[in-house]
């Protein structure tokens, strides 16, 4: 499903389908990581329908801080509601492991995921500039942050 996002979505993502295509699949296993870092999935009937994974840092002066990354849907599960409950297990879980600061980026072209997050509680804090560079192409995108106390 990693793969699936990143050859889908090349615009949505930092990471290029190119870096990780070729890695083994014990590389996406780790991906699924040691609390409290790790990849939720989100199920409809026991099939995995999307994933966000979730990065706390384990220095000590930024455990405080996390980054929700990769979050996904795929196509056929989307306006399915399985993106809020996935996306609030990964906020819940920070949360229990003493983040009070969440932060992500999103394409300032991907009004949807911009909008999802709007409403999850995310407010833009300002726009990195050239964040990435896809086929030529300079993307931007908004710095986005939830505060948890
Ligand atoms: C972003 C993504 C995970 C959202 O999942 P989804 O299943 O499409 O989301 P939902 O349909 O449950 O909608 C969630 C919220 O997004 C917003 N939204 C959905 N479709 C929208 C649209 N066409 N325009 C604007 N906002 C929209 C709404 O706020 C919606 O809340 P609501 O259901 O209360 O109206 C999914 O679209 C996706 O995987 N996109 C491709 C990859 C991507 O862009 N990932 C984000 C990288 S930062």
């Amino acid at each position: 499903m990693r793969l699936r996002a990143l050859r889908d979505h090349p615009d949505a993502f930092s990471s290029a389908y190119e870096d990780e295509g070729v890695e083994p699949l014990d590389f996406f296993a780790r991906r699924i990581g040691t609390a409290p870092s790790g990849t939720f999935g989100g199920f409809i009937d026991g099939i995995l329908a999307g994933i966000t994974s979730l990065n706390v840092p384990d220095k000590l002066k930024m455990r405080h801080r996390a980054e929700l990354a990769g979050i996904y849907v795929a196509p056929e599960h989307r306006r399915s509601g399985v993106a809020r409950p996935m996306v609030e297990a990964a906020i819940a879980a920070a949360r229990d492991a003493g983040v009070v600061s969440l932060r992500l980026t999103v394409n300032t072209r991907n009004v949807r995921a911009e909008q999802f997050y709007r409403s999850l509680g995310f407010r833009s804090y300002g726009v990195d500039r050239r964040m990435a560079l896809i086929d030529g192409i300079y993307h931007d995108a908004t710095m986005m942050g939830l505060e948890l106390d």
